[in-house]
């Protein structure tokens, strides 16, 4: 009988929670975005390049679907640029590899940074602006050896490198990506193998400090430049991950880089697939509330998302039947109404330009343009409706006012709960 009543009182309690969080309107108008908000394309060295130098994934990838060219980046970049360009792109965002750069503990590989002064020549040719990555993910082979983060003495090596790069590019209006998501840097290296859950907060504490030193030199060498290190944004409890690592840079952190690939609700608890690997619906309202929980945080920081995308498998069409173009307007939609709401977002960066290797596998194609990297020899670009609906949102500051998303705003988002849900966007 008690637990009856229990039951009840707690059923009660979600229909109230429900009736709160039903929203109010499913597609409000909208305006355009301002001038200045940047629209942006990502990719990383080592997903795209091909031809990579020894390094920690380049080991890893031996025991999954074999790395072969990736797309090739490293000698179709003019192509890459050029595409996005054609877009109305202005922020590329592109990965510089340390380890070929450095092949060799001091030892400076002058070829392989005269590809990369090109590459950003290529940007700024085009019209558009740099965003360099320092590290997503990868390090050089020695650094493996010598035990990654494990060893205090990989800070050191990072900052000379991060000196010889940042300086390299100094006074051309890049913005400085530090490290691409922390924590799942952490997790890949304890997921290969490389390190433990007990190194993890030594990991986390090296990560940090090696940011903080970067993101002096900045200061130093590139005055004026701003610097992040891009979240990988987990709902239902951000402020565990923020813990880990961005809440220690926070003094170090001129802009908030976050990437936003799904969300949670009520209505869709799907985010858990992708432990498995599974289709995770699409929930693009949490761009909204997760836009909502860093200006809470960071009322005095521009926001940037910095990665925001969606997976087929092989290129086929998703089994919810949604495509990359609605997904991408939808996501737009809400960074409008976001924007409308006081948020200080300033950019947008698709993620990705081209597909590429998914740590592991060619199977998940983020791609605007799709490559079959490994049944292609030619590795030829192919449009996805991605690339018309992404000119289109560019040319025009986004959605239309009348824009009706095609995904429902959720009943009761857990992007932040309470918060999220209690109080949704109306
Ligand atoms: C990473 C990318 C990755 C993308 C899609 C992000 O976590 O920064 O490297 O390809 O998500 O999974």
């Amino acid at each position: 009988m008690r637990a009856l009543s229990g039951l009840s009182t707690c059923l009660v309690l979600v229909a109230s929670m429900l009736i709160v969080a039903a929203p109010a309107s499913a597609s409000e108008t909208v305006g355009p975005l301002p001038d200045d908000f940047l629209w942006g394309v990502s990719s990383s060295g080592f997903q795209s390049e091909g031809d990579a130098p020894d390094s920690n994934w380049l080991r890893y990838s031996e025991t999954k679907e074999p790395y072969l060219n990736a797309v090739d980046f490293r000698h179709r970049y003019a192509e890459d640029i050029g595409l996005a360009a054609d877009m109305g792109v202005e922020v590329y965002r592109f990965g510089i590899e340390w380890a070929r750069v450095e092949p060799a503990p001091g030892e400076w590989d002058q070829a392989e940074l005269a590809y990369y002064d090109d590459v950003v020549a290529h940007i700024l040719d085009a019209g558009m602006t740099p965003m360099i990555t320092l590290n997503h993910w990868v390090h050089p082979g020695w650094v493996a050896d010598q035990d990654g983060w494990r060893n205090e003495e990989t800070i050191a090596d990072f900052t000379a490198y991060a000196e010889l790069i940042t300086g390299r590019y100094a006074g051309l209006g890049v913005k400085w990506v530090t490290f691409n998501e922390p924590t799942l840097y952490v997790f890949h290296e304890i997921d290969n193998g490389a390190a433990t859950w007990l190194d993890a907060p030594w990991l986390f504490d090296r990560l940090a400090r090696a940011h903080g030193n970067a993101y002096d030199l900045v200061r130093e060498l590139d005055p004026g430049a701003p610097v992040t290190s891009n979240l990988a944004f987990i709902p239902l409890t951000p402020w565990l991950f923020d813990a880990v690592f961005l809440d220690k840079i926070a003094g170090k952190l001129d802009f908030v880089g976050i990437d936003y690939y799904f969300g949670l609700s009520l209505d869709n608890l799907t985010a858990a697939r992708a432990l498995t690997g599974g289709e995770v619906a699409a929930q693009p309202d949490g761009i909204y509330y997760t836009l909502r929980y860093y200006h809470d945080k960071f009322p005095d920081k521009p926001l940037y998302i910095v990665e925001n995308g969606v997976p087929t498998a092989d290129g086929a069409p998703r089994e919810d039947g949604l495509t990359r173009a609605e997904h991408l307007e939808d996501h737009v939609y809400w960074i409008q109404r976001a924007r409308q709401d006081g948020m200080d977002v300033i950019g947008y960066s698709y993620w990705s330009i081209t597909d590429n290797y998914e740590w592991g596998s060619y199977t998940p194609r983020f791609g605007l343009y799709t490559v079959d990297a490994v049944n292609d020899p030619d590795l030829v670009r192919r449009p996805t409706d991605g690339v018309d609906a992404y000119t289109g949102v560019i040319a025009a500051g986004g959605v239309a006012a009348d824009y009706d998303p095609v995904v429902r705003q959720s009943i009761c988002s857990l992007i932040d709960p309470p918060l999220s849900c209690l109080v949704p966007a109306g």
